[in-house]
């Protein structure tokens, strides 16, 4: 008989918290298996994913070509660095390329490490083919955003728990409401090398900009000859039912910017990809990582394109994301307040009265759904994209218990 003295999970999470840093405040699950849409703690309970790694793990846990890619890989080659060329790497950045219908791309780790590269690439751009004086190019972004966490990042990030206290910042940057064009038109000046957006913007609660922004913004900078680098680590990649958040809109940026799912859950990989005239201004010795682009992560990344390819994920998205938000909707005065977003992608928030995200949250976990809270009392869900329609039925339900 299990007794509550027999359990693992208080132990493994009192260890946890002896031997962190506290960055994070995580719920009391203590993950040991995983397969596909499911995972199992350290005390054999079984969990529904509904947060799928902020949607690094859009394939499911331990994807199966994901997983064979990559263990044919380990026995082959992981590291070389890029002073050498691997066989995996051609591969991989002209599969991508392909897919973002882009000519280059630059591999990295990380969002954040994409992230970066994409603002020092723009702002070489801007000195060396716009035109900007020495040192004054700005970059316009959007209130709410979340970019990562480096010190350049949260330089122009307005959540006060990521930026405070971690002065002195960056420069160059203008920060305007999001969904606001004529924000943005006002913010463009001759020294602005480009606009960083999300095309939803997940952080802050999976918001979906007003209908026609993304092509006004698209349109503005093509004018003002700005360009326009979609953030879509956490929004593309099938999350929201199309490939990119972006074609939701018919809308195609200067930069991409991926991350999370490129790695297929199994490896970090973040990538930029972009035409010649932008992301040729790096020469050698300008930009790298050690890691950026290495066997394992261009191997299991090539699956993840393939797997894109198919279509089938975005179609999945689609269809059971409709299925999800008509039932979500089908909440709203039942304990919900808001529901937003695009595909299997999610942002409901909970009404306050009632509890907070972090509670319902808990809540959840005690029925065996894993899901997450943004800020207050706003809930993401991200399921995994080949989660069943019998699943998120299941899901549904008890959130349906938890606001009861
Ligand atoms: C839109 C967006 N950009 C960048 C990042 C940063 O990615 P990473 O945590 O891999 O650095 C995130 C992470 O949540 C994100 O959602």
């Amino acid at each position: 008989m299990t007794t509550v003295e027999s359990l693992r999970t208080p132990g493994a999470m009192r260890d946890a918290e002896r031997w962190t840093a506290h960055n994070y405040h995580p719920l009391p699950v203590v993950v040991a298996e995983a397969e596909g849409a499911w995972v199992t703690d350290v005390d054999g309970r079984r969990y529904l994913d509904c947060l799928s790694g902020y949607s690094a793990l859009n394939f499911g846990h331990r994807h199966p070509g994901l997983i064979a890619a990559a263990h044919a890989q380990l026995d082959r080659l992981t590291l070389t660095s890029r002073a050498f060329v691997h066989d995996q790497f051609a591969d991989f950045c002209h599969e991508l390329a392909e897919l973002c219908g882009k000519e280059l791309v630059l591999p990295m780790n990380t969002g954040a490490e994409a992230v970066e590269t994409a603002i020092k690439v723009a702002r070489k751009w801007g000195y060396q083919v716009k035109g900007v004086p020495a040192e004054q190019a700005t970059i316009v972004v959007a209130e709410g955003n979340f970019h990562g966490r480096t010190t350049t990042i949260v330089s122009f990030s307005t959540d006060p728990e990521a930026r405070n206290d971690f002065g002195p910042y960056t420069p160059g940057f203008r920060i305007v409401p999001y969904g606001d064009l004529a924000a943005i038109a006002a913010a463009i000046d001759d020294t602005t090398v480009a606009v960083l957006l999300e095309p939803i913007q997940g952080e802050q609660g999976v918001v979906v900009p007003p209908a026609g922004y993304l092509p006004g913004v698209r349109e503005l900078c093509t004018q003002q000859n700005v360009l326009f680098v979609a953030d879509e680590i956490q929004s593309g990649l099938g999350r929201t039912g199309e490939t990119f958040a972006c074609d939701h809109e018919g809308v195609r940026p200067d930069m991409y910017l991926l991350g999370k799912a490129l790695g297929g859950g199994i490896v970090p990989v973040s990538a930029v990809a972009a035409d010649k005239n932008v992301l040729g201004v790096l020469r050698p010795g300008e930009h790298g990582s050690t890691f950026g682009g290495n066997p394992l992560a261009c191997a299991v990344g090539t699956e993840v394109v393939r797997l894109l390819r198919t279509g089938e994920f975005q179609t999945r998205s689609a269809e059971l994301g409709a299925h999800l938000h008509s039932a979500l909707r089908g909440l709203l005065g039942q304990g919900l307040v808001a529901v937003r977003g695009r595909g299997l992608w999610a942002g409901i928030d909970i009404d306050p009265s009632l509890m907070t995200g972090r509670q319902a949250c808990e809540r959840l976990a005690e029925r065996g759904v894993l899901a997450k809270d943004t800020h207050g009392s706003t809930i993401r869900l991200a399921p995994p994209l080949m989660i069943e329609a019998d699943e998120v039925d299941w899901a549904i339900e008890q959130l349906t218990a938890v606001l009861r």
